[in-house]
């Protein structure tokens, strides 16, 4: 998961491969829920490991469930419908799909059986009305109140004295969530009579009332149905664990890789691996509207294969009271549309994690497009003039995992008017629009919500053309502090790192320890083309052996310096030094990152230190890890090697002619990171979160 400031998706220009999908949040809360107020143990597999799922998880082991992992499975001893602990102070995050269920069950339970409990959330959660959850349970004699603001979460559950004789009425209006916990706790205190629920108002998002059916039918609770207006759980229900029980991929969160197909798989299908068109979730429904664009979907009992059909995508008018996360994605889909594409029924976006609608309008702007809103709707126009946005992310998943769609702008059908300002600009080819501006994704930590792993999966299926993808180098001589600087710029920024002089050492290790003459130019260079290395973090394994430590060894750093003077040596790690460039980025460090392999970096910096500082820094840090040192010899050997790395004839040691200096003999660490960073923004065509972005080109 990436957990920098912010992640910048260069422009991305084609989507191939699979995607794995995460399991449905929808699913595995209500699974978790159901599980643990079984009899029985649960094995629960592919579950979705997110914030939502953990503040669940959280909160039953608090209730006195035994979780245990198994493999990949977690196993879920149940409560059997009796209260362990009588106590607890639940935190549940922003968490609907844990906060309105278990607010439903621990209410009833506290009632029937006594105990006092504690629900809570972050700031957001107390936004979140709960009002007609309590309004329906109030009356069966249930004792809640408000620790907040009337209405909304914060809550406390006291004890109190079941009354199951009134019908039971809850609004289906402003949250089907409401509904869906009374349906899930109710067989809780069903055990002597039929328990009736009645609905009040139209019922919204019935597509998650199914999800509930059907995965109480598994716990064994047959709940019969009349319309959409009346639900009975029959008297003398129980919950039964089904023993194993597997939780489909998450059908919105596939809505962002079907549209990243419809737009940008043109050759080969993008292969989406967790989902098939009878799933369970209401979300899948968003294929057909996908399709309704222009996608090209075809499906597998448990896969979509997705690639890009109509083009540019059709503008579309749909009522999405059925899939109001999934429709998100339309919004975004819109961009790439011809005309206005018109989201109709979406009030439910106002109560979401955050006002969805005002958010999605004020983000679409940003990107130039043309955007109406109302209480309930959401109209769509594309930009005639895309700009580079940041997009701000309100702690919203999802419009995170959307607006990372915007990236694909390079693609964007040209309108007539970029097709006039394009003949006097652009050189347009056909279906390639005038633009190819990176996206700003705020905070992009807020994916963890359902989806850690997304923009690493996004990045493994999507394409960028080379010159496309960031890359700032940190040159300068031995010992300057360009490894911990570059380190610590990629953390910052979220980039791949390449320490190229790692590869030089490795190369002179193998060499050292396979008995190959170091002055042996062809033999090192042989060598050096077939290294078997690998990095994790700060790790390096050579041949399948962890050398991390081996690397940093005094005789390996003079035996690197030598055969880095080679030609044939240099010649053989350019590729593999090159194939470091991915998405989203890289911080390349070394001699010749700006000068001889990323010539074309976005940001070149050469670093520098008095020969005294690097040396006395270069002992303290041999020390430290164990090496034995001595100050005057490290001096003479960096003046030394100082003198060859700059005099050689290929790839000497020297600045390229548009990278910044900067001496850091006298600044900390994080002065020369925040230095860097500031020279890295100053290049960034973003303009400040909110005001108007500069425009294409
Ligand atoms: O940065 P370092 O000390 O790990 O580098 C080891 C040696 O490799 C160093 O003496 C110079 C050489 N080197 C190089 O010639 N070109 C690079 N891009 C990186 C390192």
């Amino acid at each position: 998961m990436y957990t920098t400031a912010h992640l910048d998706l260069p422009p991305l220009v084609g989507v191939s491969g699979s995607v794995r999908l995460p399991g449905s949040k929808s699913i595995s809360n209500r699974v978790l829920l159901l599980a643990g107020l079984s009899e029985g143990t649960t094995r629960v597999v592919d579950l979705l490991a997110s914030d939502d799922t953990r503040v669940m998880l959280d909160a039953l082991r608090a209730l006195g469930c035994a979780i245990v992992p198994d493999g990949d499975a977690l196993l879920i001893t149940g409560l059997g419908g009796r209260l362990h602990a009588r106590e607890a102070r639940l935190f549940l995050g922003n968490a609907g799909t844990a906060m309105r269920p278990l607010t439903a069950a621990l209410a009833l339970l506290a009632a029937d059986q006594g105990g006092v409990f504690e629900l809570s959330g972050i700031a957001r959660m107390h936004e979140r009305p709960i009002g007609d959850l309590v309004e329906a349970l109030r009356p069966l004699g249930c004792r809640i109140d408000y620790l907040g603001n009337p209405g909304y979460p914060p809550l406390r559950l006291a004890p109190g004295t079941l009354q199951l004789g009134a019908p039971i009425r809850v609004r289906g209006d402003v949250s089907s969530q409401f509904l869906t916990a009374l349906l899930l706790a109710l067989p809780l205190v069903a055990r002597e009579r039929d328990l009736v629920v009645e609905v009040i108002g139209e019922l919204i998002s019935k597509p998650y009332i199914e999800i509930t059916l059907n995965l109480l039918r598994r716990f064994g609770i047959a709940v019969q149905r009349e319309g959409w207006q009346r639900f009975t759980i029959p008297r003398g229900s129980a919950y039964r664990s089904p023993g194993e029980i597997p939780v489909e991929g998450d059908a919105s969160s596939a809505s962002y890789f079907i549209a990243a197909g419809a737009i940008a798989a043109i050759g080969a299908p993008l292969r989406i691996e967790g989902v098939g068109e009878s799933s369970i979730q209401g979300d899948i429904r968003f294929v057909e509207a996908a399709r309704a664009m222009g996608a090209d979907i075809t499906s597998e009992a448990n896969a979509l294969n997705v690639k890009r059909g109509a083009w540019p995508l059709k503008a579309i008018e749909l009522d999405c009271n059925a899939i109001p996360d999934a429709a998100m994605t339309l919004a975004v889909m819109a961009l790439y549309a011809q005309g206005t594409t018109r989201l109709t029924n979406i009030a439910s976006w106002r109560v979401k994690e955050t006002d969805r609608i005002a958010a999605m309008a004020t983000e679409l702007r940003k990107l130039g497009a043309t955007v109406q809103a109302g209480d309930d709707f959401i109209a769509v126009t594309p930009p005639e003039r895309w700009r580079a946005a940041s997009i701000h992310t309100y702690d919203d998943h999802r419009i995170a995992m959307c607006f990372s769609l915007a990236a694909f702008n390079p693609l964007a059908p040209v309108t007539h008017a970029m097709a006039v300002r394009g003949a006097e600009v652009y050189q347009l080819s056909p279906g390639q629009g005038p633009q190819a501006l990176p996206v700003r994704i705020e905070d992009p930590k807020c994916v963890g919500k359902t989806y850690p792993d997304y923009f690493e999966h996004l990045f493994q299926v999507a394409q960028a053309r080379a010159e496309d993808i960031p890359v700032l180098t940190v040159d300068g001589p031995t010992a300057s502090g360009k490894g911990t600087l570059a380190g610590e710029l990629a953390d910052r920024l979220g980039f791949h790192l390449l320490d190229s002089g790692s590869l030089y050492r490795a190369t002179a290790l193998a060499a050292l320890r396979r008995g190959v003459p170091i002055d042996d130019e062809a033999a090192v260079a042989r060598l050096a083309g077939a290294l078997k290395l690998r990095f994790d973090g700060p790790h390096a394994w050579l041949d399948g052996e962890e050398v991390t430590h081996a690397l940093r060894d005094e005789l390996v750093g003079q035996s690197a310096s030598r055969i880095a003077a080679f030609p044939l040596v240099r010649q053989a790690l350019h590729q593999l030094q090159l194939s470091f460039r991915r998405l989203p980025g890289l911080v390349a460090d070394g001699r010749d990152m700006g000068t001889v392999l990323f010539p074309g970096a976005q940001l070149k910096v050469f670093l520098t230190a008095s020969t005294a500082r690097r040396a006395e820094r270069r002992y303290n840090q041999l020390i430290s890890k164990g090496f034995p040192a001595n100050l005057d010899t490290l001096l003479a050997d960096l003046e030394a090697r100082d003198a060859r790395d700059k005099s050689r004839s290929v790839a000497p040691l020297r600045p390229a002619e548009d990278a910044r200096l900067l001496d850091n003999s006298e600044m900390s660490i994080d002065q020369s990171v925040e230095a860097v960073l500031a020279w890295w923004e100053a290049g960034k065509p973003f303009a400040a979160s909110g005001a108007a972005a500069p425009e294409a080109g």
